[in-house]
C-alpha cells in the first residue's frame, strides 16, 4: 500500500514536472539585441501578447509605438510600460485596424511625426462574429487581415527608407490554429449572420491565420530583391490573454472549454512573446523571409498553406476590397 501510495506520488509529481517545463512555459530568448534609436510598431500593444514584446522591446531601448483601438486601454497600457520599464520612449497611437480610414489616418499621422520604422509587427487579432461599424465586412476579417494588410502596405515606403540604413523587419503574428481549415478565395470574409454557428467562426479565425501566414509568404515575393526588409509569420504559443473572451460570453460550453485551455494549457504572455522576440531580433534568419516561425525556430508549414498561387491570388483580392473600398 505504502509502496503504491509512493508510485502514484512520483508518477504525479513527474507528470506536474513535465506539464509545467513542456505546456505551461517554453524556450526563452536570451539574445538582447540594443534596438536604441530604433523605433517599433505594435498593433494590439495594449494587452496580452503585444503588451508583453511593448514590454520587453521597450527593455531593449526600442522607440515602441502601441497601436490599438481602444484610447484609455492604450494609454493605460503606455503608463504601465513606461512605470515597469523606466523608459519614456514609449508611446501610444489610435489605430482601430476594422476601419480602413482610421488605418489610412494612423499611417498619415505616423509619416508626419516619425522618420523611421524598423521593426512592424502585425499583432493584433480578435475572434468575433460581428461586423465592422460600416457593416460591410466581417469585423474579423476586417481586423485580422485586411486592415493589417493595408497598414502593411501604407508603411511599406518608411519601411524601405529605414532598410536602407539598417535591417527592418516585419512580423505577423498567425496561429497553428491554421492548421484546421483551408483557404476559400471565393469566401474570404464570410458575412455573418446571427444563424452562423460558434464552430463555423472559430473555423473562420483560423482561416484568417492561414490568410496571414499566405500574405506574409506573399509579401516576401513582393519585397524580393530588397533583402533589407524581411518579413516573418510566427505561431506564439497558446496564450493567457483576453482573446476570444467576448466571444464565448453568451455560450456556456464554450466558456467552460475556453477556461479550461487557459489554465491546462495557455501559457503566460512571457513565454509567448518569446519567438516573438526571437523573430524581431535573431541574426542571420533572414534567409528564412517569408517563413513561420514557433518556438523559436523556422518551422515547417502543412502543405495546405503552401499551395502555389493562393498567395497572389488572395494577395490580389485584398487589393481589388481595397479598391473597391
Ligand atoms: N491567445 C492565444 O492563444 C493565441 C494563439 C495564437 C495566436 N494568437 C494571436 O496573438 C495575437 C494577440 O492576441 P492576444 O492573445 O494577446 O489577445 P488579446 O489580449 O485579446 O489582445 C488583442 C489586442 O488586439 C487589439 N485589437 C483588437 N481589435 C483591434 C482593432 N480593431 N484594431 C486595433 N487593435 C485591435 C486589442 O486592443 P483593444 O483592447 O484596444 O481592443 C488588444 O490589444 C492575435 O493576433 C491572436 O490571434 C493568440
Amino acid at each position: 500500500m505504502v509502496l503504491l501510495t509512493l508510485i502514484s506520488f512520483l508518477f504525479t509529481a513527474i507528470l506536474y514536472t513535465a506539464w509545467k517545463r513542456y505546456i505551461k512555459s517554453g524556450p526563452v530568448y536570451k539574445n538582447r539585441t540594443s534596438f536604441a534609436g530604433k523605433t517599433v510598431i505594435i498593433t494590439g500593444g495594449s494587452s496580452g501578447l503585444g503588451k508583453e514584446c511593448a514590454i520587453a522591446l521597450a527593455k531593449c531601448d526600442a522607440r515602441v509605438i502601441i497601436a490599438s483601438r481602444n484610447i484609455n486601454k492604450g494609454k493605460n497600457a503606455m503608463i504601465e510600460i513606461r512605470a515597469i520599464t523606466g523608459s519614456e520612449n514609449i508611446h501610444f497611437m489610435k489605430l482601430d485596424l476594422s476601419e480602413l480610414d482610421n488605418v489610412r489616418e494612423f499611417v498619415d499621422n505616423f509619416n508626419k511625426q516619425e522618420s523611421r520604422l524598423d521593426i512592424l509587427i502585425n499583432c493584433a487579432g480578435i475572434i468575433s462574429s460581428e461586423r465592422s461599424k460600416d457593416g460591410k465586412r466581417g469585423l474579423m476579417f476586417t481586423c485580422n487581415v485586411l486592415g493589417p494588410f493595408l497598414l502593411t502596405n501604407l508603411l511599406l515606403p518608411v519601411l524601405r527608407k529605414t532598410g536602407k540604413i539598417s535591417p527592418v523587419r516585419i512580423i505577423n503574428v498567425a496561429s497553428d490554429a491554421y492548421l484546421v481549415k483551408d483557404i476559400d478565395l471565393l469566401r474570404l470574409d464570410p458575412c455573418f449572420s446571427r444563424g452562423m454557428s460558434s464552430l463555423s467562426v472559430l473555423g473562420h479565425y483560423a482561416a484568417t491565420k492561414l490568410m496571414i501566414i499566405y500574405i506574409n509568404a506573399e509579401l516576401n515575393r513582393v519585397l524580393s530583391g530588397d533583402s533589407a526588409v524581411t518579413t516573418y509569420a510566427l505561431h506564439p504559443g497558446t496564450v493567457e490573454s483576453n482573446l476570444g473572451e467576448n466571444f464565448v460570453q453568451n455560450n456556456r460550453i464554450l466558456r467552460l472549454l475556453r477556461y479550461l485551455v487557459m489554465k491546462l494549457l495557455a501559457r503566460s504572455p512571457f513565454y509567448c512573446s518569446q519567438t516573438v522576440l526571437y523573430c524581431c531580433s535573431e541574426p542571420g534568419i533572414e534567409k528564412y523571409s517569408g517563413g513561420y516561425f514557433s518556438e523559436l525556430r523556422q518551422t515547417r508549414l502543412f502543405p495546405h498553406a503552401e499551395k502555389i498561387g493562393i498567395g497572389r491570388k488572395l494577395w490580389e483580392e485584398l487589393e481589388r476590397m481595397l479598391q473597391n473600398g
